[in-house]
């Protein structure tokens, strides 16, 4: 028997017992003729006392960090008590010990608050998983796992595994490939997602099918993305979208109540993509706080539902306005005292190339009900006022403006708007709030290709009331310059994403079972008959034999996961991540592979 008990467990309750502990070795620490080591392990650490008896042997093997270490002995209880940690009233007195297996120096320390960089902890990825932060995430992630598991389970849901060595399933990205040996020439797409097979399981009669499964696309990386991901992918069949909001709303309030113990007992709020645009600038807004946008002048195509209300600055002489496209504010609360180095300071935040703004304006909403501005010289006080009332600025507010082409400044308002957020401590981490953006456009305007492309995937089915605009229209674009007045641009789709405190956490819609609407759709994507029947042929196939209706979602579990713990990153929810390039630095993939490799595989390597 290696150990009677782990590193987490006794107490005070167990005073006197004999008890054999196995783990690493934290630290040492040598206190004239005795040495305490606290001894770790995945449930906690250990306090050990090793008397003056057992010297000679320490000295003959001395005991180093994160050495492998089986300790016999007895609970006793401390006279200096440790009411930081769970068994932090005991120690172990060491009676015998057995050094299990030496350790090298770790070239980081294995503790919270780690001297480690990134990029070592990546390399030394075995030792990171170590430490406790690390630990926490992945028992999260875990904890995240089973809730879903049992919720679905509990709704009849069955996990059905689907292959990775796979032809296409187009999400956006690039595919991964795979070379076949027993096919020379030919090569597998790993799945970017098991989208296609969760559609045939419902045309088989599955009709609620779920997979936790790994999706893999080659794609730009950021903080929250990787490319091999997971998802809590999910189909259901004979179900209308309120049914899949309904069901899926209640899968993220069970994770919140088994997860973090918080009871998400409010209906979800619902917010049509138009709205978020108009009033957040996002499509994934975080609506924990609101600091909603306030559209001074905007191009007439894009919110056609919309009231102008540009005559507040128009004709003012201020270029800037007069020459934009769009003119957007937000007023922040309470930061009407802001100094000039401060407003100096937000317009180079706004400057900067990830933002792409040309400058800022401001006005500040005193106390006292005066304004001032860095536009005094074009704007009245009695125009300062029309604008900041048109904001729903108040006293003691600051108004910031951005003005440019629509595209670019509606993204930087809404990174503005976030960033104010941050500073003003408005993203609490241990605050959730989610949110259903729908009606998303079905299309989206493919600049190089002169063509539309699908905003979601090619499965996703319009709305039913603009499917006879999509039969009855054909999809050529024929003057790019004006793809905004095609009826293919406000074709809606029954899609919908669920948004938690700001960022995309899964994704769904209701899917075309319908050949002939498969292949409208397809075609409007720019694919003729012939690359349809190769790229899609078992689907329309499939439809002709009874496709019932159906839709689904996948949930972004990394990300699910990550936000529940508080960071941005989902690398730290991921047993073995990959960096920013999409390398495994501590496997140091990919990498090149022999000639013999190459050759069975009929594959010839030339690297520009
Ligand atoms: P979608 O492409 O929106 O939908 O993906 C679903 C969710 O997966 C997460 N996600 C990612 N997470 C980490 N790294 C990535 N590279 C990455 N890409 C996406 C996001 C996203 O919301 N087949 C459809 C789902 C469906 O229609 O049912 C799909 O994959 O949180």
């Amino acid at each position: 028997m290696y150990r009677s008990n782990t590193c987490g467990e006794l107490r005070l309750t167990d005073k006197g017992k004999e008890v054999t502990l196995a783990g690493w070795v934290q630290t040492v620490r040598k206190f004239g003729a005795i040495t305490f080591v606290d001894l770790r392990d995945r449930y906690g650490i250990t306090q050990l006392l090793f008397g003056e008896e057992l010297n000679p042997q320490l000295d003959a093997s001395p005991l180093g960090r994160e050495f492998v270490l089986q300790a016999k002995g007895v609970v006793n209880e401390r006279s200096n008590k440790n009411p930081n940690i769970a068994t932090g009233d005991i120690e172990v007195l060491v009676q015998s010990f057995t050094v299990l297996n030496k350790s090298a120096i770790p070239p980081f320390t294995i503790q919270d608050d780690t001297d480690g960089g990134d990029d070592l902890r990546m390399k030394y990825r075995y030792l990171d998983l170590r430490r406790n932060a690390v630990k926490k995430n992945l028992e999260l992630r875990y904890a995240v796992n089973r809730s879903a598991r049992n919720y679905l389970h509990e709704k009849g849901f069955m996990d059905i595994e689907t292959p990775f060595l796979i032809k296409s399933t187009p999400e956006g990205a690039r595919d991964f490939v795979v070379p076949s040996r027993m096919n020379a020439g030919q090569f597998y797409a790993l799945p970017q997602s098991p989208q296609t097979f969760k559609q045939l399981l419902m045309v088989s009669g599955y009709d609620r099918y779920y997979q936790v499964v790994k999706c893999f696309r080659d794609e730009d990386l950021r903080a929250d993305r990787q490319p091999e991901f997971t998802q809590i992918d999910c189909e259901m069949a004979f179900v209308e979208q309120e049914d899949i909001l309904n069901m899926f709303e209640g899968l993220a309030k069970r994770i919140f109540k088994d997860v973090k113990g918080i009871d998400y007992t409010d209906k979800v709020e619902r917010m049509s993509w138009e709205e978020a645009m108009w009033n957040y600038g996002n499509d994934k807004p975080d609506i924990r706080f609101s600091m909603k946008l306030c559209n001074l002048k905007f191009p007439a195509h894009t919110f056609p539902a919309k009231q102008s209300i540009s005559s507040l600055i128009d004709g003012a002489g201020f270029n800037v306005f007069d020459a934009a496209e769009t003119v957007v504010a937000i007023a922040v609360p309470g930061c009407s005292e802001y100094t000039r180095k401060q407003t100096d300071e937000l317009t180079e935040w706004v400057k900067r190339p990830q933002i792409g703004m040309k400058g800022m304006v401001f006005i500040k909403v005193n106390a006292d009900g005066t304004y001032k501005s860095s536009v005094d010289k074009f704007y009245n006080e009695e125009k300062l006022k029309a604008i900041a009332e048109a904001t729903g600025a108040k006293a003691g507010d600051l108004i910031l403006i951005l003005a440019g082409a629509e595209e670019r400044t509606r993204k930087a308002i809404s990174e503005l708007r976030l960033e104010m957020a941050e500073r003003l401590g408005m993203r609490r981490k241990d605050e959730f709030k989610l949110l259903w953006v729908l009606d998303f456009p079905l299309f989206e305007y493919s600049e190089d290709d002169n063509r539309w492309v699908a905003r979601h995937h090619p499965f996703t089915s319009p709305k039913p009331s603009d499917i006879s605009t999509m039969i009855n229209n054909n999809p050529a674009i024929e003057n790019a310059a004006e793809y905004l007045k095609h009826p293919y641009a406000n074709i809606k789709a029954n899609a919908y994403d669920i948004v938690l405190n700001g960022n995309e956490i899964g994704g769904g819609s209701i899917r075309i079972y319908q050949r002939e609407l498969q292949e409208k759709m397809f075609e409007a994507l720019g694919m003729d008959k012939e690359e349809q029947l190769h790229k899609f042929g078992f689907l329309l196939g499939a439809f002709e034999y009874g496709a019932p209706p159906h839709g689904g979602i996948a949930f972004g579990f990394d990300r699910f996961c990550a936000i529940l713990g508080g960071s941005e990153s989902i690398r730290d929810f991921i047993a073995f991540p990959k960096n920013n390039s999409g390398r495994d630095v501590m496997l140091d993939a990919p990498a090149t592979i022999d000639d013999k490799q190459l050759n069975e595989l009929s594959i010839k390597v030339d690297v520009k």
